[in-house]
């Protein structure tokens, strides 16, 4: 099992891997494969529930997905991101919904997207034992207060601002800590600074770990952001598979008689 104390000690050593993934069968393939973490991401708002940015995401579909995922996953880290307004209101609140999503739902840990309202409410996390991964950087769910989803820190003010609030949350007790969409050289000198593991999206190579959304990693998305990967195209193999079914329903090739019974001993209904 990975531990977010085995995270914190690779900070420097060996890089660490995350993807997202919001189903059983997706955590399973990920988790046999060995990546470190698995983040039940707020982008599956995007990725698979068909909306148009995370803010619709709810707390209880965070607990469904997070669940599926757990139920699958034997030595991964998994990671419950907080939903929008499920932190940042009311502490009290912040701290009963961070931890439903490991007393019900079996999360390791849940991910805050994080701004200066968030350093005393993951100082507060952690000292009741929730860990806390902190995200900086561009946060998807500050969208409209950001007017888009541009890079972030590319000034010396906002890179020095960045920097300055990973710190505070490292020191609020945060066991790892999410670089989104920034340039590179900021992302290395966070890395540089802290000795909590960074994990960068858009953020360089120089970062302890990086992370990826699974569907643009498997190409299943029509578009991805220019810093992610596609693998595979998922997309076209699944169109492919639909469009077979589709043909050999209508021509009667499927199913086959290897796909049928017929029950011996049924003369009487003739
Ligand atoms: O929601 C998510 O998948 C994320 C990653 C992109 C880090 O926050």
């Amino acid at each position: 099992m990975v531990t977010t104390r085995d995270l914190r000690e690779r900070a420097g050593e060996e890089p660490i891997t995350m993807l997202t993934a919001y189903d059983a069968p997706t955590a399973e393939i990920v988790d046999q494969v060995g990546v470190d973490v698995i983040l039940v991401g707020d982008s599956m708002g995007n990725a698979v529930l068909g909306y148009d940015t995370t803010l619709p995401v709810t707390l209880e579909e965070m607990h469904s997905r997070t669940a599926a995922v757990a139920r699958a996953t034997e030595e991964a880290l998994v990671v419950a991101d907080m939903p929008f307004l499920s932190f940042g209101i009311d502490d009290a609140e912040s701290v009963e919904n961070a931890g439903r999503l490991l007393k019900e739902s079996n999360a390791d840990a849940v991910k805050i997207e994080s701004g200066r309202h968030t350093v005393e409410l993951t100082e507060r996390l952690t000292r009741v034992g929730i860990p806390v991964m902190a995200h900086v950087g561009l946060t998807p769910q500050q969208v409209n207060q950001l007017g888009g989803y541009a890079r972030q820190g590319t000034t010396e003010d906002a890179a020095r601002d960045l920097l300055e609030l990973a710190i505070a949350h490292q020191q609020a007790g945060a066991f790892s800590i999410v670089l989104e969409h920034v340039p590179a050289n900021v992302a290395a000198r966070v890395t540089e600074e802290l000795s909590i593991p960074t994990i960068g999206i858009g953020a360089g190579g120089d970062c302890d770990g990086q992370v990826l959304v699974i569907t643009d990693v498997l190409g299943i998305e029509a578009e991805s952001p220019s810093f992610s990967k596609q693998y595979a195209d998922l997309r076209g193999e699944m169109k492919r598979a639909v469009e077979e079914f589709k043909r050999e329903v209508e021509s009667g090739a499927f199913p086959a008689e290897e796909h049928s019974h017929v029950e011996e001993g049924l003369e009487g209904l003739d």
